[in-house]
């Protein structure tokens, strides 16, 4: 059944990628976003409203014309490393922002919720692959800019009868439109695999490697690496899964299979057939050595099944992307 769906940070990467797919499955969009990192020609589908979320006054219009069945709230700042050098931002805009959000949707009976949080609430977690029930214990503001809305939304939803929420813990979202429309495209890259295509591609002299001695097999860090389309059907399972039960949970998005940045160095190597250089240098505050997902959970409720669980595809589409851009 078509709904009205308000989607924070639509116009961002992953967010951009959700509203791909709401448009595809016939719902009724509104994008609320800054274009702050985002970018007007990457909303495929829906109206688009230039407005920040500090402007409550805004927000609080745009939700009382609208009158969204659902939010799915992805408007945040993302970077681990960013969080540390400056914390405050991301407690403005990750969790102040947020509780303000939460305010205005409990004020206009808006009782269905999408979050996107983040592996990052785990901070080191001690068994790999990691479940949802192990304790949240962030090593950055960003992880805990998150955790801290998630807290509010459990207490939240106990509160609110009717308020119901799902919150997904994403692993390291990549990759792009398999048709090459909308990627990722940050005026400062910093993920990973986006920095290695851009050394390949010849925007940056070199890549380099934050860290070579972690208690890892090759010393670099590990992560869980799922494509983004991936992640966007997991959106649309947990709306229609709000829209049919009055429950709220809480699920990873990852695929269970990790990779060192030095693999994930040579796999980008491979996939482009260019040898660009690569530095090894210290490590990065903020960085936690291995992040896992343990996705059973979100495997066996939903009926979650991804289908791009391949790094080499992650890369392949992600650099077609990148190409494009130069
Ligand atoms: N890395 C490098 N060189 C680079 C970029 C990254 O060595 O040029 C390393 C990082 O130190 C880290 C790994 O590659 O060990 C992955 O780093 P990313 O910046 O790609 O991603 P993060 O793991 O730091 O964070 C991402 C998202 C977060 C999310 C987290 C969950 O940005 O929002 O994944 O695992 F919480």
């Amino acid at each position: 059944m078509q709904k009205r769906v308000l989607v924070t940070g639509g116009a961002g990467y992953i967010g951009s990628h959700v509203v791909k797919a709401l448009g595809e499955k016939g719902h009724e969009i509104l994008v609320y976003d800054n274009l702050s990192t985002g970018h007007r020609e990457s909303v495929l589908y829906g109206e688009l409203v230039v407005g920040d979320l500090c402007n409550t006054e805004n927000l609080a219009k745009v939700l009382k014309d609208f009158k969204p069945d659902a939010v799915m709230h992805f408007a945040a700042s993302i970077q681990v490393n960013e969080s540390v050098k400056k914390p405050l931002k991301y407690y403005i805009n990750n969790t102040v922002n947020t509780l303000n959000l939460l305010d205005l949707l409990v004020k206009n009976s808006i009782n269905d919720f999408v979050f996107s949080s983040t592996a990052a609430v785990y901070g080191m977690p001690d068994k790999i692959p990691v479940k949802e029930s192990s304790p949240l214990i962030p090593i950055n503001p960003y992880g805990s800019s998150k955790m801290m809305v998630e807290y509010m939304l459990k207490e939240l939803s106990y509160a609110e009868k009717n308020f119901n929420y799902i919150s997904l813990r994403y692993f390291n979202v990549a990759g792009a439109d398999e048709r090459g429309r909308i990627g990722q495209k940050y005026k400062e890259a910093t993920h990973l695999i986006t920095c290695a295509l851009k050394a390949a591609v010849g925007e940056f002299n070199r890549l380099e490697i934050y860290g070579t001695d972690y208690d890892t097999p090759d010393g670099t860090c590990i992560r869980d690496y799922i494509h983004v389309n991936d992640l966007s059907d997991a959106h649309i399972l947990a709306l229609e899964y709000l829209f049919e039960k009055d429950i709220s949970d809480v699920f990873n998005i990852g695929y269970g299979c990790g990779y060192s940045v030095r693999e994930v160095v040579q796999a980008v190597k491979e996939v482009t057939g260019i040898d660009f250089p690569v530095c090894e240098i210290g490590r990065r505050e903020g960085d936690s050595p291995v992040l896992v997902a343990d996705s059973s959970k979100i495997k066996e409720k939903f009926s979650w099944k991804p289908k791009y669980d391949n790094l080499s595809y992650i890369i392949d589409t992600a650099w077609k992307w990148e190409k494009k851009l130069h």
